[in-house]
């Protein structure tokens, strides 16, 4: 149910390979769980399932990349162009495999967010990703593991945290099978943490 007192949100995604994340909020704001609309997906990957996701959501997709913009001042002017041309007051990066330019790191600062798949500061940084971070939770003989949603800034899972949360890590957990379970985590927390900022509970 929509509340009188949230604010809708006008949501960009950008993700660069499966796209579950950005699934479930196209999804919630579809349902009406979360007062939002996903205005666009950005991709640097023209393979990704996530913008066939988009596609077959209907949801206006872009692929944006060095391919089609080799330049990076020129791509970087050509993501601000789609952020401001679909009207987006909130960016959320579901797993985008690339940094931000300075433009769009400008204009939309405190308003991109990012979801890692562990407790930051812990595991975080660059080419820790994927099962990456699973691999390493698990050898590092962790007993709890879990999900961080934070603000973007110039270096890779540095801004603020905005939400986390925990999940513990079981005994017979290989990395697929933790993967997995956080995966499935992540999916319900980001529109939960987006519902939170349309109700004004989170502020940005
Ligand atoms: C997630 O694990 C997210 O934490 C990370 O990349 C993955 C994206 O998954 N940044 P999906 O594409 O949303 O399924």
């Amino acid at each position: 149910m929509k509340s009188e007192n949230t604010k809708k949100l006008h949501i960009v995604i950008f993700a660069s390979h499966t796209g579950t994340n950005m699934q479930a909020i196209i999804d919630a704001c579809r349902r009406g769980d979360l007062n939002g609309e996903v205005c666009a997906v950005i991709s640097n990957n023209s393979n990704s399932p996530a913008l066939e996701k988009a596609r077959i959501a209907g949801v206006p997709e872009y692929h944006l990349s060095n391919k089609t913009f080799p330049e990076e001042d020129e791509l970087d002017e050509a993501i601000c162009k789609v952020l401001t041309e679909s009207g987006a007051d909130i960016v959320a990066l579901a797993g985008y495999m690339k940094k931000l330019g300075p433009k769009v790191l400008k204009q939309y600062r405190g308003r991109i967010l990012n979801i890692h798949p562990s407790l930051l500061p812990k595991y975080g940084g660059e080419g820790m990703y994927g099962n990456h971070v699973h691999k390493v939770v698990i050898d590092a003989g962790e007993k709890t593991t879990g999900v961080t949603i934070h603000l973007v800034e110039e270096e890779y899972d540095t801004g603020k945290i905005i939400r986390q949360c925990e999940i513990e890590v079981l005994g017979g957990d290989t990395i697929d099978i933790l993967s997995k379970r956080v995966l499935e985590r992540e999916n319900a927390f980001y529109v939960e943490t987006l519902k939170l900022i349309s109700e004004g509970v989170i502020k940005l």
